[in-house]
């Protein structure tokens, strides 16, 4: 069964969707462990009450992003994952940390990317007078929220729409979207080569046009 390490730095509430559909037996895989770079991430007591093993490793011992992400690779490496998945992590990682989980890194964010990088998403999707937003999930590369999006979810924004009303929106299909996706990478369904991405052999048309 694919091993699965969770990166999180909050909430959890993406790593609840995915312990969700592993306790209904539809995740395809088994999360080995759960890794915050904040000890007080909500999300550890969510690993705990579910029986899986927790790790903190803290950005704030290490001088540089460098050392924290060596760190954090030797921690994720003992669980052997062919599957690092991160939900809601808020660290860049680097170059090096990112090539070794190249192909096996899956990330969800909270925009139809390539639209909205970064932060406050929500914020600048309506500041921008969008009529659409969404979620994307995508296959980690170098590039800053930019490797190959896997899938989207999109949902409406209303005239008295703020931040917070759109983040819950946004949020319910990423509990959706994300699960699903893990779940088509343990089923051996979702590959990424050479930078594309296959779903059943077949290439994925790029989606997300700005
Ligand atoms: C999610 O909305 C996720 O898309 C976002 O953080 C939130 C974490 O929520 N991720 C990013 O912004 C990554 N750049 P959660 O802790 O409740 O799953």
């Amino acid at each position: 069964m694919t091993r699965i390490v969770v990166l999180i730095s909050g909430n959890g509430s993406n790593l609840q969707a995915l312990l969700d559909q592993s306790e209904a037996g539809q995740l395809g895989g088994q999360i080995a462990a759960v890794i915050s770079n904040k000890a007080d991430a909500y999300g550890l007591q969510r690993a705990r009450d579910a029986g899986i093993a927790t790790q903190v490793v803290s950005n704030q011992d290490y001088s540089d992003r460098a050392g924290f992400d060596a760190a954090l690779m030797q921690v994720i490496d003992r669980y052997q994952p062919s599957l690092v998945v991160l939900a809601g992590f808020m660290r860049i990682l680097t170059p090096e940390f990112v090539r070794h989980y190249q192909g096996r890194m899956l990330n969800i964010h909270p925009s139809l990317l390539p639209r909205y990088q970064g932060l406050h998403t929500h914020q600048k999707a309506i500041d921008a007078g969008d009529k659409e937003h969404g979620c994307s999930v995508h296959f980690v590369t170098e590039e800053l929220d930019g490797g190959p999006v896997v899938l989207q979810a999109r949902v409406p924004i209303f005239a008295d729409d703020d931040a917070s009303t759109v983040a819950e929106r946004v949020q319910v299909q990423e509990h959706a979207i994300y699960p699903l996706t893990v779940r088509w990478f343990c089923d051996g369904r979702l590959v990424m080569q050479q930078g594309q991405v296959y779903l059943d052999g077949a290439l994925l048309p790029a989606q997300g046009h700005a």
